[in-house]
């Protein structure tokens, strides 16, 4: 996976990209990371890269020439279809899983952050192929938005979690939330593990750790279970758990 970002403030990057896992991953060499600064393409003698709008109202508009030219440039080695341009705003498409799967299927994301201003709109129609929001809160730029949908898609990729099953097991790939999860010591405080998990029976273990997940799903997003196929067994479980409520 080639990430590319196109940014007027690269030094947000340095932090997340060079520690942890995404560290490990470009020393694995399974991803590379490219952190632009879209101003150096700017032709404005001042290296403007944004202006006033056209129509008059407040706040300053990403011109199109500086981020057409940086993308041409950075598209200009391959015609890969498996390449996605993403415009981080607000009004984008809502950031989910699968979204974070559907991507890492590609070979190149590019990530366009603005910051502070709007977008000229040549640049939405014209450039981009996915436009996504982070969620319903407006931040002041799409940096954030770029790192967490690199993060997310990043520990997808095949090689880069030590433990391969646990980007399949955890909350939202299964469509539930996570079961809980106990450690040592068995008695802390007086706060007890669930017997069951003691029992070394994996077959009692393995139900109770997908009922739980329902159970949790159920009490903190319902509008997870709405779409979704259940079995006999998971819809017993609902309506006796609906009864506790
Ligand atoms: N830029 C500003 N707000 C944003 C959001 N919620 N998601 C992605 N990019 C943004």
């Amino acid at each position: 996976m080639r990430y590319d970002v196109l940014t007027l403030f690269p030094e947000m990057f340095t932090g997340v990209l060079g520690n942890s896992i995404l560290k490990k991953a470009e020393e694995k060499n399974l991803v590379s990371y490219n952190v632009v600064d879209f101003r150096q393409y700017s032709e404005d003698k001042h290296n403007r890269v944004d202006d006033y709008p056209y129509g008059g109202g407040g706040g300053m508009v990403l011109t199109p020439q500086p981020i057409f030219d940086a993308i041409e440039d950075l598209t200009k080695e391959s015609t890969s279809n498996q390449r996605r341009i993403i415009l981080l705003c607000p009004q984008g498409e809502r950031y989910t899983q699968k979204k974070a799967e559907e991507f890492a299927q590609a070979e190149q994301l590019i990530f366009i952050c603005g910051h502070y201003e709007g977008y000229d709109e040549r640049i939405r129609q014209h450039l981009v192929t996915d436009e996504v929001s982070i969620g319903d809160y407006v931040l002041t730029g799409g940096e954030l938005g770029a790192m967490v949908i690199i993060d997310s898609v990043t520990r997808l990729l095949t090689g880069v979690l030590g433990n391969e099953t646990s980007a399949v097991t955890d909350s939202f790939s299964t469509g539930l939330l996570e079961y809980p999860h106990y450690t040592r010591p068995v008695d802390f405080r007086g706060l007890k593990v669930p017997e069951v998990l003691l029992s070394g029976h994996h077959k009692n273990i393995e139900e109770w750790r997908h009922q739980e997940a329902i159970k949790r799903t159920l009490e903190r997003r319902p509008d997870l279970l709405e779409g979704r196929k259940l079995s006999k067994r998971e819809k017993e479980w609902l309506e006796a758990f609906k009864g506790n409520l």
